[in-house]
């Protein structure tokens, strides 16, 4: 029988048995600290700081049935044999697929991870239980060893971590000659490594970290002594699974010994302890690297180390500063405290809960409303899936885990938002490389001039939903400054004047750093974009767009997909702009002089490609190196009727030629023209090449009319739509590696960007539906995704959203995803219809009659307005959403008058003005509505 795991008890704790029988299972463990861990069920998978401060061997998620030497915890009971608590030892791996292996379960809840294993032939059982302290740099593996028989067992523990100490380039490069550069020490509790170097043949930098593996019983006693280095603790010839040292229970080194130049090992040999039946013993292993810096942050008595050099005081500074870290976890029962504070302060995160009619549902999208919070912390690297990249995240990933963080804590979220468009250059490009801290953006050394065509869109999505959230209108006024680096003309030129002594911020001719408003970064972005366009009039594709994998057009391929979204956006930016002359009472804004340029047009310039190429080329060459500083009064309603012109012309000319049909009379958009300047969908003798994200923009922008929505849904569900893999995939088969379109149709198909259910683009079509009143079919969609994600027997994930499925329906880069994002704000903004309307709240639930529970109740709680908010529909008959009105709303039990509430004619929507809201005062609050 196929396991599948179960939820347990309160706050979306899952459980599943025999966990290892399952390949590529990992799990995040981080804190705020920097630790990010990944484990296995084995406790595989690997512990980092950042790219170059790996503390556990990096991990591809195929080394993690390939790679053994990760962390283990040993039972040597003699005459027995040697019981591997994490079920990584040679006896266990010869018991795979007899049904004699040792009984195993994971339990986890966010950022913990519990593994349970059993063995009837020793007699033990042991639970051993990985988190992080939320502040600190070390991963805590804290082991609990129960006597299940009724003898007594005498048994010798040992803890076997290999510590890595490096940076996840050495894995290839230099693996030996960095392990040369080990100095391993042991000290009372633990084996520590302090690399001398930081190898690095473009220059190598003195190391600064210290890595460790350190231990105490549950007595908050030390080990008996050390197995410090590999090679003495796997013997000659032997192995991670059957290491020499714990076989022969070896003497061990004491503390206080250096080794220098090899492999290390963090093996903490404890005494003997002899368990009666039902006892348990415990021991705590930390897992974690200290810089000196950070070490003399906590020290408090350096001084007094007695140390002649400066290197040694510093690594006496950083040994006392892991000591004084270590025992903070002296005892079973500190671990246990801080145990509890870590698994409190991960659940407070997640501040919204969901009640449906289905309770596997609600748990499941508590998870995937974790993972935006996953990727802030991860970046888009290091999860065994995610082997590449250096951590950070790129430009989309930033504003779009925004959305979802929005939600959750919308604190600071101006400050990240203004930060953010700071990385906008004046030609409305965009810096690529974005540093580990808010605003920090990074000039691109290696001359790579990718432009993403997508990358303009992506802000103002954020922005949009910001102002609704708050009614924040005044952002649009607010100054950002903008970066600098040798790229203009949007990456087709360099700016030879440009050094790094100028700096990365774009100046005046007067040398002041210039700033604009958040409005006028917003119009560069989408503007530019306007302009840049292909032979056939949509914005050209350049390095890609959305989908990474377009990546081999960038001389006439045209992205039609995208140009729908942002002619959404300047329709968008125009309406905006309506609220704001109304809320502001402004009617002029000032925007920088070269700008106006942009602005002007009429459909003559519209229809000609080379005049709106020359134009943008003319505005771009005006700022090539500084700005004039000056600024243009613009009056608003100019703006907005520019703004709309432009939209309607984008939407009008993709209507007129792009729509395809084929034999069977199915129609949909095209979205892309390859390098050829050939359409790419449509019916081809290879067949029909139809892609999702082009309906997606066509739909959620408003190009396409409501009859040719219904023809798209058709079409999708026609030649994309698949159950057993999750619902819409990508794109058909094209049956051809496109060369003049991108890496995609280098991947087999049903994998990936080539025709997976991907889920970020899935769920935004499931959003562009419900936008357009379209709740069945947008339903379909990202049920199918759900259903998909936890049918563990076919996706093999724990909880949660993966990247994508693949030909098998397996899930794919789980936890780091935009889906998630996406998915979470649908299912709230969309499905329960929660959402701002500039800073008041709106209701329009848009769920389907399954989704209210037996007596007719679907609730969701979130902030809102800084307020706790519970909101429940009532729908006792259970009505479909385009039969239900809303019939009445209750305020904390007092029924509003309609007027009072009243938000459209259908009476599909109320609206609760944010007054209310904060006169009502930040407790709980409960809204209300009755559906009838
Ligand atoms: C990943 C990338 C994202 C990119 C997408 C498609 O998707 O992170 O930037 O747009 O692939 O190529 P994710 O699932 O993380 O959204």
């Amino acid at each position: 029988m196929q396991d599948t795991y179960q939820f347990i008890g309160e706050d979306a704790i899952f459980n599943l048995k025999n966990a290892e029988n399952y390949s590529y299972l990992y799990f995040p463990v981080a804190g705020e600290a920097g630790i990010k861990s990944a484990v296995t069920p084995n406790l595989s998978g690997d512990c980092k700081i950042d790219q170059n401060t790996f503390i556990l061997e990096p991990v591809s998620a195929e080394n993690l049935h390939n790679n053994r030497s990760s962390r283990n915890f040993w039972c040597h009971v003699a005459n027995a044999g040697n019981w591997s608590a994490t079920g990584i030892s040679a006896e266990e791996e010869s018991k795979k697929f007899t049904g004699l292996s040792d009984k195993n379960e994971v339990t986890a809840g966010l950022m913990w991870h519990t593994v349970t294993r059993t063995s009837d032939k020793y007699q033990l059982s042991a639970e051993i239980t990985s988190f992080v302290p939320v502040d600190e740099n070390a991963e805590i593996m804290y082991v609990e060893i129960t006597n299940i028989g009724k003898m007594q067992v005498r048994f010798t523990p040992t803890a076997a971590i290999p510590l890595y100490g490096r940076s996840a380039d050495n894995i290839r490069d230099h693996r030996h000659v960095t392990s040369l550069l080990h100095r391993i020490k042991t000290v009372e509790n633990g084996v520590l490594v302090t690399p001398t170097l930081s190898f690095d043949e473009r220059g190598h930098r003195k190391n600064d970290v210290t890595y460790f593996v350190c231990g105490f019983d549950g007595n908050g006693e030390p080990p008996k002594d050390f197995y410090p280095v590999v090679e003495d603790y796997i013997g000659e010839g032997g192995n991670f699974e059957r290491p020499e040292a714990v076989v022969k229970n070896l003497e061990g080194v004491k503390a206080g010994c250096s080794f220098a130049g090899c492999e290390a090992v963090g093996g903490l040999h404890f005494k003997e302890v002899v368990l009666e039946a039902g006892e348990t013993v415990s021991y705590t292993v930390l897992i974690g690297a200290l810089k000196q810096q950070e070490a003399a942050e906590e020290k408090t008595d350096y001084e007094n180390t007695g140390s002649d050099t400066v290197t040694d005081w510093k690594n006496a500074d950083v040994e006392h500063g892991i000591a004084e870290l270590t025992a903070k976890y002296k005892t079973a029962d500190k671990v246990k405290n801080e145990f509890a504070r870590v698994k409190a302060y991960w659940e407070e995160k997640v501040n919204v809960s969901y009640h449906t009619g289905d309770l596997v549902f609600d748990k499941y999208i508590h998870w995937v409303s974790f993972q935006p919070i996953l990727r802030r912390i991860y970046g888009c690297s290091f999860l065994p899936h995610h082997d590449y990249g250096k951590g950070g995240r790129g430009w989309r990933d930033l504003w779009q885990d925004c959305l979802a963080l929005l939600i959750m804590n919308p604190d600071g979220v101006r400050e990240m938002l203004l930060s953010n468009f700071a990385g906008v250059r004046m030609d409305g490009t965009n810096a690529t490389i974005i540093g580990e801290r808010q605003g920090e953006f990074i000039a691109d050394r290696n001359n790579i001039t990718r432009v993403w065509m997508d990358h303009g869109v992506w802000p103002f999505f954020t922005t949009k939903l910001y102002i609704d959230e708050t009614g924040d209108i005044e952002i649009l006024d607010e100054q950002a400054a903008y970066f600098k680096d040798r790229q203009v003309v949007r990456g087709t030129k360099k700016d030879d004047a440009w050094d790094e002594a100028y700096g990365c911020w774009q100046k005046t001719e007067t040398q002041e750093i210039y700033k604009g408003s958040v409005l006028e970064h917003l119009l560069l972005q989408n503007l530019t974009a306007f302009y840049e366009v292909g032979e056939h009039g949509h914005i050209l594709l350049r390095g890609a767009d959305w989908n990474d994998a377009l990546d081999m057009a960038p001389e006439r391929g045209e992205s039609v997909a995208f140009t729908n979204a942002y002619a959404g956006n300047l329709k968008d930016i125009a309406e905006l702009l309506k609220t704001y002359q109304e809320k502001t009472g402004k009617s002029t804004v000032f925007l920088a002089k070269e700008i106006s340029v942009l602005l002007g047009g009429d459909g003559k310039l519209y229809d000609s490609v080379e005049k709106k190429k020359e134009l943008l080329l003319s505005y771009a060459e005006s700022c090539v190196h500084n700005v004039s500083g000056e600024k243009t009064e613009v009056p608003v309603k100019e703006l907005i009727e520019s703004l709309s012109d432009k939209a309607e012309w984008m939407m009008d000319h993709i209507r007129s030629t792009e729509w395809v049909t084929d034999s069977e009379g199915n129609g949909w958009f095209n979205g892309y023209y390859d390098n050829h300047g050939r359409r790419v969908e449509g019916e081809f003798e290879q067949g029909i090449r139809m892609m999702l994200t082009s309906q997606v923009f066509a739909v959620m922008a408003g190009t396409a009319k409501e009859e040719q929505v219904k023809e798209i849904i058709k079409s999708a569900d026609r030649y994309l739509y698949k159950e057993e893999v999750g619902g819409y995939r990508l794109n058909t088969d094209f049956d051809e590696v496109k060369m003049d379109l991108g890496r995609m149709f280098g991947f087999a198909y049903g994998e990936k960007e080539n025709g997976a259910v991907f889920s970020h683009m899935a769920v935004m079509y499931a959003n562009a539906l419900y936008r357009r009143g379209f709740a069945a079919e947008g339903y379909k969609a990202l049920s199918a995704l759900y259903r998909q994600s936890v049918n563990f027997p076919v996706s093999r994930i724990y909880p949660g959203i993966p990247e994508y499925f693949n030909g098998r329906g397996r899930g794919m880069y789980h936890y780091l995803t935009g889906a998630a994002s996406w998915y979470m704000l649908t299912v709230i903004t969309e499905m329960f219809g929660v959402k701002g309307k500039c800073g008041d709240l709106l209701l329009m639930p848009k769920l389907m009659p399954e989704q209210f529970d037996k007596n007719g109740l679907a609730k969701l709680s979130l902030f809102f307005a800084g307020v706790n908010c519970q909101v429940i529909y009532e729908n006792k008959e259970k009505k479909a959403f385009d039969r239900y009105q809303i019939e009445e709303v209750r305020f904390d039990g007092r029924k509003l008058e309609q007027e009072e509430w009243k938000a459209d004619e259908a009476e599909k929507s109320a609206i609760i003005p944010r007054t209310k809201l904060e006169e009502a005062g930040k407790m709980l609050h409960e809204v209300y509505v009755v559906l009838k």
